[in-house]
């Protein structure tokens, strides 16, 4: 960073006299390489490169940053590779595209009609959504995916006093919230075989979030466990993050009507297909909900756009394609967790979209560094407790096979380093 901070006071920055180079997501850090202007000059490939790097990568702005901003460790997503003919096992989409009746719907859209703003309060889905899950309107706030959602809830309902409790192992966004609002929050270690014990988050707290089933381990509470954490602590928020609960999972939606504290918040990424659009929502008692609409209003009034609503609307209206999908990637699950036992793996009981895996043998990052040289990508986390285990999407049975042969020729091999 020397180097660059060097350029960047010689203004060398602005006239393109040299590369940025990113270094891989793990290490998260930036470093750069300055060269003389006659050495990009010399080589055509260097000065397209020198065009292509953007100038804002690893850049030291801070003196037009506003403040924190420096200090954020934003979320990772999983890779999106821009290549084709890849086996995608790493960020728990749907292997089966969204229903036919979404297509019709996206087209029915595709109209001059996108010169006008979506309706604002998304009353059609919200009408949808309540009409499905047995909910009054005013309980159910729609958002960009669930992750705005998140977003939105943290700041709303979840930025108090006391700390705000979530697993030590689970979706890596919620700590990213915490730091962006500045908010107090305590990680609850699983237990040894990786488990949410939701006795442990008897303590003192403003807020409880956790998913059911928790990512990326894919374990379920029952119902009811999260039902006598309700009942015990009426005086915290209880958020339930249900991203994967149609895979197998037991939903606390009833609950709803007589814990006035419990926000449950949903997808249409994974089970509905629908990741390409960002549609998420939340249910909760109207109180709760008034919140969220505040904090919306106040930061977008249109999150989810006109083709996104029709697709989120059409998608309920095919209950037996969603049924069925849901029930082929259960079935896949189980035998795609039948035969990485079968490897000797350790595989955790999963009712989400993906297993949880590892192999007392063979080390994870290099399994998942062999499985991607053959276009098989799945995830690995490079965290402690669980840098042992790859999170493994469950596809097609043909992706499946796919990521078994190749298992199989990595680890017969013998050496995966
Ligand atoms: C537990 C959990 N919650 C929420 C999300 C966000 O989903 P989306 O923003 O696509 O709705 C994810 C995404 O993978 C997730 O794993």
């Amino acid at each position: 960073m020397a180097d660059l901070d060097l350029a960047y006071r010689h203004r060398w920055v602005r006239s393109g006299l040299f590369l940025l180079h990113e270094a891989p997501h793990a290490c998260r850090r930036s470093c750069c390489l300055v060269l003389p202007l006659r050495d990009c000059r010399a080589s055509p490939l260097l000065m397209r490169l020198a065009i292509l790097a953007p100038l804002s990568q690893g850049l030291k702005m801070s003196q037009y940053w506003s403040h924190g901003i420096g200090a954020l460790r934003p979320y990772i997503p999983g890779e999106q590779p821009a290549i084709d003919n890849i086996v995608k096992l790493n960020t728990n989409e749907n292997p089966f595209g969204p229903s036919p009746l979404v297509f019709d719907a996206i087209r029915s859209v595709a109209t001059d009609s996108l010169r006008l703003y979506p309706d604002p309060e998304a009353t059609e889905l919200k009408a949808t959504l309540a009409a499905y899950h047995g909910l009054d309107p005013r309980e159910v706030f729609v958002g960009n995916g669930s992750d705005e959602v998140l977003a939105l809830t943290f700041l709303a309902l979840l930025k108090h006093d006391a700390p705000l409790l979530f697993p030590d192992v689970t979706y890596s966004f919620y700590p990213v919230y915490c730091k962006l609002y500045g908010i107090d929050f305590r990680q609850i270690p699983l237990t040894d075989s990786m488990e949410i014990r939701l006795e442990d988050y008897d303590q003192q707290c403003s807020g409880i979030i956790f998913p059911n089933p928790n990512a990326p381990t894919g374990i379920g509470l029952p119902l009811a466990a999260v039902e006598d954490l309700l009942v015990r602590r009426p005086d915290a928020v209880v958020v339930v993050d249900e991203a994967y609960v149609d895979f197998g999972g037991e939903s606390a939606l009833p609950l709803i009507q007589s814990h006035p504290n419990l926000l449950i918040i949903r997808t249409f990424s994974k089970s509905r297909s629908l990741a390409g659009l960002r549609i998420g929502f939340a249910a909760g008692h109207a109180n709760l909900i008034e919140a969220l609409d505040r904090v919306k209003n106040s930061f977008n009034s249109y999150p989810v756009d006109r083709v996104a609503l029709a697709a989120a609307i059409a998608s309920y209206r095919d209950e037996r394609y969603f049924r069925r999908t849901c029930a082929a990637i259960v079935k896949i699950r189980s035998a795609l967790m039948l035969r990485l036992s079968a490897f000797g793996f350790d595989v955790l009981p999963s009712v989400a979209n993906f297993v949880f895996a590892r192999h007392p043998r063979f080390d994870a990052a290099m399994l998942a560094k062999r499985l991607h040289e053959r276009s098989i990508v799945v995830r690995h986390f490079e965290q402690p407790r669980i840098r042992e285990y790859l999170r493994i999407t469950v596809g097609t049975p043909s992706n499946c096979r796919s990521l078994i042969d190749a298992l199989s020729e990595i680890t017969t091999q013998g050496r995966v380093d």
